[in-house]
């Protein structure tokens, strides 16, 4: 069962008034009800483009706790929703389409960590934000692939740590910064899924395009790589780079901002391995709909909901997280 829940049913399809304006009527409504339209940049590019801000997981998360409005619509999956919520539990948080999950959270159920973590008394329990709440409240430390390298690189080197729920971030963590972190055995589907072989063909036929790749891939795709970071950092490695052409192995979402901030530049999507499908997208992202983020905003719901004493022991390694991140820069 993915981390996304069926409260939505019944009401996200309900029908859009005929001849709406779409844009137009989610404007007003965020400004009637006071609401934030927080996106990810792996929603599609009209969510993006209507959004009060576009980040990856950790400004996602940095915008929530500060903002002052009383409504969060967090364009993006389930556990944003609630890391959201665990940051403002007085504020009411949304999500277009609450079955919108992760198979990486998905691959760490919490009791099952917990039995991990309790048998290694004595390790720092660091977790990838792409966490249930429930794993987040037995954790140290929350990170996100923009700051996870200092975070790590924080802790004394010979602090005992686990890492989890993503095994090739974790892996990749462990061979930047010299680590042996413990790591749980989790993956993402969109990121497990990238072929080496279809990469590598993409590059003779583009030889001058850089191949740019988010971490949760595999170590193969990693190797081949000319740079490797959060979403966040691979835009603004494709703003910053001479070069004019990009193979980009993460979710294909990522390539709206990318091509608006560089529209002379050429990005070209790394392919699946399981289909002649040309990019790779995230079934649970593309789930939120510009139709969906209407009616949402308009009934206010569905609604993310915390249990109070799973919250007060989340916010701790999340607060850690936005701290260790404001202190160094981030
Ligand atoms: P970032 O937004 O931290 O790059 O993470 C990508 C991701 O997979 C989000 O689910
Ligand atoms: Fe989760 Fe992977 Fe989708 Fe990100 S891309 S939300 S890690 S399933």
């Amino acid at each position: 069962m993915h981390t996304g829940a069926n409260q939505s049913i019944g009401y996200i399809d309900r029908p859009i008034p005929q001849g709406l304006d779409l844009k137009q009527a989610i404007d007003q409504l965020r400004k009637e009800k006071n609401a934030l339209i927080l996106a990810h940049y792996y929603q599609t590019g009209d969510i993006q483009d209507i959004a009060d801000f576009v980040g990856d997981s950790l400004a996602l998360a940095q915008w929530a706790a500060k903002t002052t409005a009383d409504i969060i619509v967090l364009c993006g999956v389930h556990f944003m929703g609630e890391t959201a919520k665990i940051l403002c539990p007085d504020k009411k948080v949304l999500v277009p389409d609450l079955n919108a999950g992760c198979s990486l959270a998905d691959s760490c159920p919490a009791p099952e960590f917990t039995k991990f973590v309790n048998a290694h008394p004595g390790y720092t329990v660091i977790s990838y934000v792409n966490t249930t709440a429930a794993v987040k409240a037995v954790t140290d430390v929350v990170v996100t692939s923009t700051n996870a390298k200092q975070i790590v690189d924080s802790f004394p080197p010979e602090t005992k740590m686990i890492f989890g729920p993503d095994r090739n971030l974790g892996n990749y963590i462990n061979s930047i910064t010299g680590r042996n972190m413990l790591l749980w055995d989790g993956a993402c589907h969109v990121h497990e899924k990238f072929s080496l072989e279809k990469i590598l063909a993409l590059k003779a036929i583009y030889p001058d395009a850089e191949i740019i790749t988010h971490p949760e891939c595999k170590q193969p795709i990693i190797e081949v790589s000319d740079f490797v970071g959060s979403t966040a950092a691979l835009i603004r490695y494709t703003t910053q780079s001479a070069q004019k052409q990009f193979i980009v192995a993460t979710e294909s979402g990522v390539i709206h901002e990318m091509r608006k901030k560089n529209p002379e530049k050429e990005f070209i999507p790394a392919p699946p391995n399981d289909s002649t499908c040309a990019c790779n997208e995230c079934i649970y992202m593309r789930l939120n709909t510009m139709e969906k983020l209407y009616n949402c905003l308009k009934y206010e719901l569905p609604e993310i909901h915390v249990d109070e004493e799973v919250q007060q022991k989340a916010v701790k390694p999340i607060l850690r997280m936005l701290d260790i991140s404001e202190q160094l820069g981030l």
